[in-house]
């Protein structure tokens, strides 16, 4: 519940942040300075935008100084054949380099998705980055899942003639873990987890999506037990992080959008 002020001296009346609140808890006064709705604190998720548009700094919004927020700047925009490449160029990678992922790249990607939108801005998004042996070990602990099960003895298999079809003998794996109480912690771990799998490429990375860990972590008592996520949360999400060992040259085609226009 943050407390938000108005100052009057700076304010031109512009209107932008009345206009640019999500939930509409300003509007103005007869002078045209904004005022609050009445329960506005109670409602603002502190996303930052009326302080985001006001060129005058007059709005602070839980004590902070949007002087103090960095500008956006227009010569680092990319552009639009750029952004095309970055998208269609995302393969998932599943042969990688042993190598490790130098820390420094991890904890960049992390820190990128603090501003991955999330359901009334609540930032529901805890990481734990398993490097190896770790990684290998809750490939395992997948493999024992799928063999009490009965499911797919061929990856059963295979992982027992040395073919890591769990997680690729991946350097890295990034689960993104969340409280089951937030909002959408699905969607918001799932947001989190594509900007990272996404903006990993410029870094030389490649990632895959860790589809068998997500589902066994969820039914597989002993997985969780070895995570010791915090009480209450799930694993949403979990992408192989690490470098290529081939260079993925084309774009291979997919479906044409399915598009229907009303
Ligand atoms: C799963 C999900 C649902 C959302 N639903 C709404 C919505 O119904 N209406 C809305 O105005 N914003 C919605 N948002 C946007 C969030 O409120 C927004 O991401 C958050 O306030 C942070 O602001 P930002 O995206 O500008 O950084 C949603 C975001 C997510 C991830
Ligand atoms: S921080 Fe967001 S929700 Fe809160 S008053 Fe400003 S624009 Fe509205």
């Amino acid at each position: 519940m943050p407390t938000i002020t108005i100052d009057q001296e700076k304010c031109s009346a512009d209107g932008l942040c009345m206009a640019e609140c999500p939930f509409l808890l300003l509007t103005p006064r007869e002078d045209g300075v904004p005022q609050l709705v009445k329960g506005a604190e109670n409602m603002c998720v502190n996303c930052g935008h009326c302080m985001a548009v006001c060129p005058a700094g007059a709005i602070s919004v839980g004590g902070a100084d949007s002087a103090d927020f960095p500008r956006t700047d227009a010569g680092l925009a990319v552009t639009i054949p750029q952004a095309m490449q970055l998208f269609r160029g995302r393969r998932s990678v599943r042969v990688f380099r042993k190598d490790p992922v130098s820390r420094a790249d991890i904890e960049t990607l992390i820190d990128m998705t603090r501003w991955a939108p999330t359901a009334r801005n609540l930032q529901p998004v805890h990481w734990m980055v398993a490097e190896q042996p770790h990684v290998n070990r809750l490939a395992e602990l997948v493999i024992e899942w799928m063999r009490r099960n009965g499911t797919l003895p061929e990856i059963v298999e295979a992982f027992e003639n040395g073919r890591d079809m769990i997680h690729r003998n991946a350097p890295c794996l990034l689960i993104a873990h969340a409280h089951e109480a937030s909002l959408s912690p699905q969607v918001d771990c799932a947001i989190a987890l594509a900007s990272v799998e996404v903006a990993c490429q410029p870094m030389g990375l490649g990632a895959c999506w860790a589809g068998f860990f997500m589902r066994a972590a969820k039914f597989y008592q002993p997985i969780n037990e070895y995570l010791k996520l915090p009480e209450g949360h799930h694993v949403y999400g979990a992408l192989m992080l690490g470098t290529p060992a081939h260079r993925l040259r084309r774009i291979p085609p997919r479906a044409a959008a399915s598009v229907t226009w009303r």
